[in-house]
């Protein structure tokens, strides 16, 4: 499994330096995915209001209603559809991607399974969104939607009459199961509205919004891509005929062929199992954990600094319970806490610089206390040697560095963990004449938040802040993801020369922010193109894939023949008739005439065409104590043409023969769905 991550997390590393370089990592989509998503929902949901107001919701009047939003209003209608489907595409894309991203930066285990398995679950609400969406069209794709989805529902013992018999023909369609996709298609995203709230509810500033100019470029994107190739209706859905091939969305049906090639069953299982597997990894393996944060209420003094840091809402203030002045104190909730140490950083009491008390501040994490922190980067810096000494401070998700007589490193769960005045302790009493906060790279900060306080720390705009007469030369950052070796070793070595160079130099700091490396940024208009053609490129994709290439449904010569009913074998056992005396016996309001058994015999169907036999199976009848119908709905391609077509039936308990039957000469034409349907009374029809 660690194998997989590591191969996951190089790619998106590799990935991710390419696009920081071309839009900063500020910028970066791949680090803004969970955002991004929320975006795309939002886009999703005004087009989609748009849309509604104009759909009739009709079975018959819904494809004219779309064919006229379309056509007679490209310029606001044609254009709000096309932006709904691609939008929709894309965050199949996004919320793909955020997944697999997450899973390599190994954000899932211990404390952190509640997103992934609200996220498992977003992602079966994105498809159910999906296809509701697209059946409401109820243009060939729509029917091919239909179909297949309840082939694949009917597969579950859990209806008593096939689904699929609501799209026999066209005569027996109905609006009623239509209505219910509409509503479905508006219930589905208002709950997953929901779950996308409770998927972030673990985590203090989510972030919920991308840059504004990301806004600007996605909604640019769409408009275009939606201009270029906007998003058509295929021909209306026709039941009694059978188109040659469908042109397929992707992004939404891609494992639809599989309920032909494999089977729905073994389709089920494949998906079931594929969401086990899934919702496992949390726990494959399980985290070894240390303790969580503890608060030492003797030295909290209920500022909310740590509640207000914490990244996983871990923290709450709460009234003071140890009798002291302050009105709160800090309550860890373990069960909540991913022992980043965060909290650590932002104590105001954290300070090494005491020496009469013991260095315990309000809140520590028990495995990795401060004052030995303390010790080791007193012994550290004394064991340094060159111009440029620098202690490092790193966490164990970043690029690894190597260590040299003039670098000596300290493992920290989370550069946020570093409490400010520990870096003016390393400054001032010249135990380094660096120091290097080296956490993750910019837009993956294993901890979330981490990199973003500790930047706000040092510029003096979050308390607890670096003391402004802490020269800013002397402490520096390095955002460097496990895959940006080079970068931080580049880093490091910038940072030694500028040490220095500047130890000659006294004086104001020139800024009030970290020392960080010139990133090597390219030339502005190799950016430009570059980021053009990425998101031209995708946007083609996305184009391409959302209905390219078709898949075949019948051969130009195939006819369809479709056989089905919903029938009640005969019971098992005859009613038999009480005799007044057992009806006296029965308590008076239990009486009744007669007495059934409710078992039903299976119902047994065969299908010849031609002499040859094309279906032959036994039905047994639904229900726990076999007393529903016995059902079928069964599809068969067959060629064209002259066919003499036998069917029979048996549903009573004899061991040969039949008791019901039915002949008929058929001349098939080419996509011709047939239907054979028996019904009681009436018996066998061909329609
Ligand atoms: C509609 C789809 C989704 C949206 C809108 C969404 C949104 C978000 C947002 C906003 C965050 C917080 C990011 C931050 O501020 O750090 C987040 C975190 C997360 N998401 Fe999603 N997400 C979606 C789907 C998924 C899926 C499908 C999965 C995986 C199965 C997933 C797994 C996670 C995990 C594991 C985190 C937490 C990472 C951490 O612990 O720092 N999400 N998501
Ligand atoms: S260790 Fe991290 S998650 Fe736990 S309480 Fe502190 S800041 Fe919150
Ligand atoms: S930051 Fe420290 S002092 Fe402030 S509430 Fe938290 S534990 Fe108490």
């Amino acid at each position: 499994m660690n194998g997989l991550k590591r191969g996951v997390r190089a790619v998106f590393a590799r990935l991710e330096n390419l696009l920081d370089r071309l839009c900063t990592p500020a910028f970066n989509p791949l680090g803004q995915l969970g955002a991004l998503g929320w975006f795309l929902f939002w886009l999703i949901a005004i087009s989609g209001i748009y849309l509604y107001i104009f759909f009739d919701t009709g079975v018959t009047q819904a494809y004219t209603s779309i064919e006229s939003i379309t056509q007679d209003q490209w310029w606001a209608g044609g254009i709000m559809r096309s932006f709904h489907r691609y939008a929709s595409d894309g965050l199949v894309v996004v919320a793909f991607l955020h997944m697999l991203r997450e899973f390599g930066l190994d954000r899932l285990r211990g404390r952190r399974w509640f997103a992934w398995i609200t996220g498992l679950l977003l992602i079966g609400f994105i498809y159910v969104c999906g296809i509701t969406g697209y059946w409401m069209v109820w243009d060939q794709l729509a029917q091919y939607v239909a179909l297949t989805t309840s082939a694949w529902l009917d597969a579950l013992p859990i209806f008593a009459e096939p689904i699929s018999r609501n799209f026999l023909n066209n005569a027996s369609l109905s609006g009623r199961f239509f209505t219910l996709m509409v509503y479905v298609h508006i219930a589905a995203p208002l709950l997953m509205l929901l779950f996308m709230w409770i998927h972030i509810q673990r985590y203090n500033y989510a972030r919920v919004n991308p840059p504004r100019r990301m806004m600007v470029v996605a909604v640019a994107a769409f408009v275009a891509l939606s201009l270029l190739d906007p998003a058509l209706s295929q021909a209306p859905a026709n039941l009694d005929a059978l188109a040659v091939s469908v042109r397929l969305d992707w992004f939404y049906v891609a494992l639809y062929p599989l309920t032909e090639t494999v089977g729905a069953p073994a389709l089920w299982w494949g998906v079931i199992l594929a969401f086990v597997v899934l919702a496992a990894l949390p726990w494959l393996p399980p985290q070894r954990e240390s303790p969580p944060a503890e608060v030492h209420l003797d030295n909290c003094n209920g500022c909310g600094r740590c509640f207000a840091d914490c990244p996983f809402g871990a923290i709450t203030m709460q009234p003071r319970s140890d009798g002291a002045a302050f009105s709160e104190e800090a309550v860890v909730e373990a069960d909540l806490c991913v022992r980043c140490g965060i909290c650590v950083g932002a104590c105001p009491t954290a300070t090494p610089f005491r020496r009469a008390t013991a260095l315990i501040p309000g809140i520590e994490m028990p495995a990795f206390n401060l004052a030995s922190l303390r010790n080791q980067i007193e012994t550290l810096g004394r064991d340094l040697t060159g111009d440029a000494r620098v202690l490092m401070f790193r966490c164990p998700n970043g690029a690894a560095v190597a260590t040299s007589p003039g670098v000596a490193i300290v493992e920290v769960p989370c550069v946020g963990m570093v409490p400010p005045p520990f870096l003016d302790l390393i400054v001032r009493r010249r135990l380094a004449d660096g120091v290097l906060l080296a956490g993750c790279g910019e837009s993956e900060c294993y901890e979330r938040l981490g990199i973003d306080w500790t930047e706000q720390r040092i510029a003096a705009r979050r308390d607890p802040y670096l003391r402004d007469n802490v020269p800013r030369e002397r402490v520096a950052v390095s955002w460097a993801g496990s895959g940006q070796v080079a970068m931080r070793a580049n880093t490091l070595a910038q940072f030694s020369a500028a040490l220095i160079a500047g130890a000659a130099k006294s004086g104001p700091s020139a800024s009030s922010a970290a020392w960080r490396d010139t990133a090597s940024r390219l030339p502005r208009p190799v950016r430009y193109a570059g980021l053009g053609g990425i998101v031209a490129a995708s946007g083609l994709l996305l184009g391409f894939l959302s209905d390219t290439p078709a898949v075949q449904l019948r051969g130009a010569d195939e006819a369809v023949v479709t056989l089905s009913f919903s029938h009640a074998g005969e019971l098992k056992e005859k009613c038999r008739v009480l005799t007044p005396e057992e009806m006296a016996r029965l308590e008076p309001n239990m009486r009744r005439p007669s007495d059934c058994t409710r078992a039903r015999w299976p119902v047994y169907v065969e299908l010849e065409l031609d002499g040859h036999t094309v279906y032959a199976a036994r039905h047994a009848p639904a229900g726990l104590w076999d007393d529903g119908p016995s059902s079928l709905f069964a599809r068969f391609r067959v060629p064209a043409g002259a066919q003499r077509a036998e069917v029979r039936l048996r549903d009573t308990g004899r061991e040969s023969g039949f008791d019901a039957s039915s002949t008929a000469e058929l001349d098939l034409q080419p996509g011709q769905n047939l239907v054979i349907e028996f019904r009681q009374p009436g018996g066998f029809s061909f329609r």
